[in-house]
């Protein structure tokens, strides 16, 4: 497995791949890889001939008091990972690399952002200001320097994906995205590089966030029709947590991201919650198909 630090030598070594006839396969991350992060890099080995795991901390997508002095950072660990599931590449460039003119007296950058509009109002969007903006940005510039043909990105991160997709989309990017169902621990929760940081009684009230996903799938494919009563039953989930600070629980259209009131018959939704425990924030999601009336 190579180790490459620079876009220069990663656009070099994408375009002799590709010389070569390969086709081309990226998963951006933010390190500290766990299972989650694995289940897309065995996707992505499979849907090319040579698979790019990058590893980046984006400082533009935290915002100010998020974790990104403290967000765990083990490249070691990550490469000897990532060597042992046969990826061909590391990305894993510096911060002055990804955003070059930061120091810049008169001009400091960055100075160009990709930016999305309309899908970033509801769920983590609207309680992280620029996050999305960040996301776009460094994802606009990974596929630059990087140059797949794939790339693939979790459904645990659900906003971030259905917001990837149109990113790639309006665009024009030459670029699948692929979508992996969320890796989970046997319990339920979410693998997330934040775990980490919860001590044992929150670790187990955090399985609240998948019992509160799956009562709104329970509910909504039991015929339940009216948002409010989905809404509900996820708080009630969430509610056993005693050390649970709920930021959102919501039910959005998965299209457009957009809340919906009335369940339409065979519309795809997206049921998703935002949990803080302490410091530690985590999510979860679930996308349901309203059951089709019965005839
Ligand atoms: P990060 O949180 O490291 O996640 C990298 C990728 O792994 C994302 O596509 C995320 O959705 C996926 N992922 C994380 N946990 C998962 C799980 N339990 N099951 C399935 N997939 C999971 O998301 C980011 O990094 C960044 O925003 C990034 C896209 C790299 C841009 O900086």
């Amino acid at each position: 497995m190579e180790l490459i630090r620079t876009v220069d030598a990663m656009q070099a070594h994408a375009d002799a791949a590709r010389a070569d006839g390969q086709t081309l396969a990226l998963v951006p991350t933010l390190g500290a890889l766990h299972d989650g992060h694995l289940a897309l890099v065995r996707r992505a080995l499979e849907a090319a001939d040579h698979v790019t795991v990058s590893v980046f901390v984006n400082p533009t997508q935290f915002g100010p008091g998020e974790d990104y002095d403290t967000y765990p950072r083990d490249l070691g660990g990550d490469r000897e990972t990532l060597r042992a599931l046969d990826v061909d590449t590391l990305f894993a460039p510096s911060v002055e690399e990804m955003y070059p003119y930061s120091d810049d007296e008169a001009l400091p950058g960055p100075l160009a952002w990709v930016d999305m509009v309309r899908l970033d109002e509801h769920l983590c969007g609207a309680h992280r200001e620029d996050h999305f903006r960040g996301v776009t940005t460094v994802v606009t510039k990974l596929f630059h320097a990087c140059k797949p043909d794939v790339a693939v990105f979790g459904k645990k991160d659900a906003q971030q994906y259905v917001i990837l997709q149109r990113l790639a989309e309006d665009l024009l990017f030459d670029i699948d995205i692929v979508g992996v169902p969320t890796v989970r621990e046997p319990d339920g929760l979410a693998q997330s590089s934040r775990n980490e940081y919860l001590d044992p009684d929150e670790r187990e009230q955090a399985t609240v966030l998948y019992e509160a996903v799956t009562a709104a799938e329970e509910a909504i494919e039991g015929g339940e029709q009216a948002a409010e009563a989905v809404v509900g039953a996820m708080e009630n989930a969430l509610a056993a947590a005693p050390d649970a600070d709920v930021q959102y629980a919501e039910l959005v259209d998965a299209h457009t991201l957009q809340p919906v009131d009335h369940l339409a018959p065979g519309q795809e939704v997206l049921a998703a919650v935002a949990v803080f425990f302490g410091d530690t924030r985590l999510i979860d999601n679930t996308f349901v198909q309203v059951p089709a009336s019965p005839s």
